[in-house]
């Protein structure tokens, strides 16, 4: 969606208003534009005490007698001390979301009495993703308006940070397109090709690994993962190399574009959704598209480990033991903990490339999402720094992670196996840090490492803030937001 700002003397017509309030803002339309009767109706509003700025209410004013305003709709954001930018990022989207269904083309926002940081990019982030929503296969449409809101009009705006905000925002949503799809549209094979489309529109480097080939290169993970299967499994990497670099930063994603749990299949309704167990492959694919158009001088890799995790009779089989990139052997108790062996090979082959951070990033563990709930995700790391560097960019994402425990000589205990290095999986209790722990056995301890598990954020059955109904991209504004900051 279009961002303008107003100009000076530009008559308005037709236009909608919106207007964000916390409980007990007073004057909070600007002196110098013409709004017609606007001031008076929100005089009358507060004296009869119609709005009061109560979280999460709206109030919706049809006008009549006015050329330049046709609707006035107030949002509540809450008493002040609780109100950040983080707030106002969601109360805005779902704003602008109820405005665009309800005929509007154009709407002013006034925003002159909020004082938050980073506003001027969260414009830009809601222009794009409060209109989003995975309808393509809906022949009919949804039993709400089509979303008709053309253009967002501000009154003082910073475009750097508005086309900054709305690069965040499109590649989010790059993300979510992909992960909506259904694992009969997108297979291993498809999300090479979509991924080698992206590197040719935007200029990154990109190498496919199919199946001969990571056979030569000894990825027994992806491979064995990706055994059970019709569609055969592809390791993606690419790079974004500008001339000058000051770091490297390596991606990680896992891209099971299906799970079902293979020969220990999972069931019926914890199958479902899993076509969303690529998303950690789809957000690293956003990142790249991030990255691409945001030009860092840092050099970023994305390594998309894909499979898809089916039984059969080739499928791998409990009891297998199989040998990842980097020499170690792990001997396979569960099918369903698939996610880790298709990273361990990934993490071993970055750590190869000496970059200063790998990162993560995982539909990974069910325990994760019991522990965190579906609006925070895990954030495993070592290393205190990083650690604080990924903290401080989802503070100013509003994407909420949570430092987990990164060691526990319990858990490692039962890491071990009887026959191999290691075990892909252990008791119920803990299976988060579990699952982290294992991962770490496959990177080089001298390379800075982050692992992020995002089951449970990785899609919202409802819409909520900046989210849609489907994959919700968790992580993308992350990522991006820590390395522009470094
Ligand atoms: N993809 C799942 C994890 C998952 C669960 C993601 C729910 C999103 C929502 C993963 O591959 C898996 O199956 N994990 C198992 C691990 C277990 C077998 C050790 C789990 O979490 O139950
Ligand atoms: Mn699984
Ligand atoms: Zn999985």
């Amino acid at each position: 969606m279009r961002v303008s700002r107003l100009k000076k003397n530009a008559k308005l017509k037709n236009i909608a208003v919106l207007i964000p309030m916390r409980e007990g803002d007073g004057d909070v339309l600007p002196e110098n534009i013409e709004l017609g009767n606007l001031n008076s109706i929100l005089k009358d509003i507060r004296s009869r005490k119609d709005f009061t700025g109560k979280k999460g209410s709206l109030l919706r004013v049809p006008i009549y007698d006015n050329e330049s305003v046709n609707n006035l709709y107030l949002i509540g954001l809450g008493k002040a001390e609780n109100v950040n930018s983080n707030l106002v990022r969601d109360s805005l989207a779902w704003g602008l979301r109820t405005v665009g269904r309800q005929h509007n083309k154009k709407v002013l926002l006034l925003t002159g009495h909020l004082k938050y940081t980073g506003l001027n990019k969260i414009f830009g982030e809601i222009s794009e993703l409060s209109s989003y929503e995975f309808d393509k296969y809906k022949t009919k449409p949804e039993d709400y308006e089509p979303f008709s809101l053309e253009e967002i009009i501000l009154l003082s705006s910073v475009e750097s940070d508005i086309e900054h905000g709305k690069v965040y925002a499109k590649s989010q949503i790059y993300s979510r397109e992909l992960a909506n799809e259904p694992g009969c549209e997108i297979n291993p094979v498809k999300l090479a090709e979509i991924a080698k489309k992206l590197a040719d529109e935007k200029n990154l480097t990109c190498e496919i690994w199919d199946e001969k080939k990571l056979k030569s290169e000894n990825m027994g993970g992806i491979l064995a993962v990706g055994s059970g299967s019709e569609n055969p499994p592809r390791l993606i990497h690419l790079i974004y190399k500008p001339r000058k670099a000051r770091k490297k930063i390596i991606f990680v994603g896992k891209g099971i574009t299906f799970d079902s749990g293979g020969l220990n299949i999972k069931p019926d309704n914890y199958m479902l959704t899993m076509k969303g167990d690529k998303t950690g492959a789809c957000n690293v694919l956003g990142i790249m598209r991030g990255v691409s158009e945001l030009k860092p001088d840092i050099e970023v890799h994305g390594i998309l480990s894909c499979a898809e995790n089916m039984p059969s009779g080739s499928a791998y089989k409990p009891d297998d033991i199989i040998r990842i990139r980097n020499g170690k052997t792990v001997e396979i108790n569960n099918t369903d903990a698939e996610g880790r062996l298709v990273l361990a090979d990934a993490l071993s082959l970055a750590s190869e490339l000496k970059p200063d951070a790998i990162i993560d990033m995982a539909t990974l563990t069910g325990a994760c999402a019991v522990a965190l709930g579906k609006w925070c995700a895990g954030l495993f790391v070592k290393d205190d720094e990083l650690a604080e560097k990924i903290l401080n960019a989802s503070e100013i994402s509003g994407e909420r992670f949570w430092r987990m425990p990164h060691e526990d000589e319990h858990i490692s205990e039962s890491l071990k196996s009887n026959f191999a290095d290691l075990t892909n999986s252990g008791q119920r209790y803990g299976g988060a840090i579990f699952a982290a722990l294992f991962l770490s056995n496959f990177v080089d301890p001298k390379i800075k490492y982050a692992h992020m598990d995002i089951a449970g954020t990785d899609f919202y059955e409802k819409e909520y803030g900046i989210y849609s109904k489907g994959a919700s991209a968790f992580g993308v504004r992350t990522c991006l937001e820590y390395i522009m900051n470094l």
